[in-house]
């Protein structure tokens, strides 16, 4: 066992966040041999029940949970700040062309050693990513998660239409590669295995009809795609499915909506596709700075809430310009304040802060397993340090309410904020180097 003597931030229940400002996290072995929260509370008493473990004492520190990114794209790496009219033009001059270099196994190898060490930089110790539409980098992704003892789900791109050579998959094939990579890899380990369409114009009848077979025939695997992101987007699938009653209502058709199905992006729906995705137990990413970098709109979180589907947050990287769970917060909430129906929200931090953590974690199926610090959660946490800048350091000395320190943190922080990421099934957990 190890314990870690800090301020520790947890959520009491949805958006309910607590700071133990002098805490105990007491982390060991379940039955399982899973490394998980074992013990949370004020260090005095709690440390008198623990007397042989060896307490970690980080002074001015802040222990979190890890964050959860629902929706990011592993290729996409270099992609990032690739400025277009827009989404399609932006997938055929910049991401398409790109994700053809993911057919090499030794590009892949070193793009997603790069791309883990990203996320656990920014403070991301799960996510639900994109690989490319070849196998192989889903090989790469998830084979690198595993080396860090990482929870990640993956899956290759379902693309059989409408995109060029090179990252075009065949109808039969794509769908006989997802099967083998499911088996390869879904429940290794803390690995799991996501069905991805790309979205609706890049995938035939055929190939999403075989998608949702294959969704039927193993439920708890995940399903990814895009969904209602962009106008010229939405026009072309509805000539596509003229008889559909809305883009959302063709996945559904296909059987690919269900709990562990998520959405990225969900901007331009009605409260008929709210009403779909709460009924189905669907979630949605919210990406606010892919959505506002290519100018697709806002997501409506006054709808979302009156309907009451599940939602969280996410990069998108590379349409999303950031890593850092602290620049999504922040853009979700500038899209709180200007993309609602005015007088428009102020989000308050503990909610911006939940919808990329706990309230993640629960969109996906995984609530109670990360995302969180109640004893029976997996131990992997982010240990902040709030005086990280001289700006951070000044604003959050000053901060009167844990409202006003979240505040602080989501407004100023950056991957310097995080000074270390602590996964619980790494190889040497307990070590949290000076
Ligand atoms: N729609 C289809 N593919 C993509 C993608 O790679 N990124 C975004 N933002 N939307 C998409
Ligand atoms: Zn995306």
């Amino acid at each position: 066992m190890n314990a870690y003597r800090a301020s520790i931030l947890y959520f009491s229940g949805p958006a309910q966040a607590v700071l133990e400002s002098d805490g105990l996290l007491v982390v060991g072995p379940d039955a399982r041999g899973r490394r998980v929260v074992q013990a949370l509370g004020p260090y005095d008493p709690l440390h008198r029940h623990y007397p042989h473990v060896n307490v970690q004492h980080l002074p001015g520190r802040i222990i979190a949970p890890g964050f959860v990114d629902m929706h990011i794209h592993y290729p996409q790496l270099d992609v990032i700040g690739s400025p277009a009219e827009g989404l399609l033009p932006w997938l055929e001059h910049y991401t398409f062309p790109h994700e053809k270099r993911f057919a090499s196994p030794e590009y892949n190898a070193q793009a997603a050693a790069f791309f883990i060490a990203e996320l656990l930089r920014n403070g991301v110790t799960t996510a639900l990513a994109f690989a490319s539409s070849h196998p192989a980098s889903v090989d790469a992704l998830l084979g690198q998660a595993q080396a860090h003892g990482m929870r990640m789900m993956a899956g290759k791109v379902l693309m059989d239409q409408h995109a060029p050579d090179g990252v075009r998959d065949e109808t039969e094939q794509s769908l006989l590669d997802t099967e083998a990579l499911i088996a390869r890899w879904h429940g290794v380990d803390r690995l799991g295995y996501a069905i991805t369409p790309r979205f609706v114009p890049s995938c035939s009848e055929a190939q999403l009809r075989g998608a949702g077979e294959l969704a039927a025939r193993h439920p708890d695997v995940w399903i990814q795609s895009h969904v209602a992101e962009n106008k010229d987007e939405i026009a072309w699938v509805h000539r596509l499915f003229p008889q559909a009653r809305s883009y959302l209502g063709v996945y559904e058709a296909f059987g690919l909506l269900r709990p562990r199905a998520v959405y990225a992006h969900c901007i331009h729906l009605d409260d008929e596709d709210r009403a779909l995705l709460r009924d189905t137990g669907a979630a949605a990413a919210v990406s606010p700075t892919s959505n506002l970098f290519l100018g697709s709109g806002f997501f409506d979180y006054v709808a979302a809430d009156r309907v009451g589907h599940a939602y969280g947050l996410a990069s998108d990287v590379g349409g999303g310009t950031s890593f850092s769970p602290f620049h999504t917060m922040l853009a979700a909430y500038y899209v709180g304040r200007e993309g609602q129906t005015k007088p428009g929200i102020s989000l308050p931090p503990q909610q911006l802060w939940w919808q990329h953590t706990a309230g993640a974690a629960q969109a996906l199926g995984l609530g109670g397993v990360v995302g969180n610090l109640q004893p029976g959660c997996e131990a992997d946490f982010v240990v902040l340090n709030p005086s990280a800048t001289p700006l951070l350091a000044r604003k959050t000395a000053q901060a009167g309410n844990l409202d006003e320190l979240l505040f602080a943190m989501i407004v100023l922080g950056d991957d310097r904020l995080i000074e270390k990421t602590v996964i619980s099934q790494a190889r040497s957990p307990g070590a949290i180097p000076a």
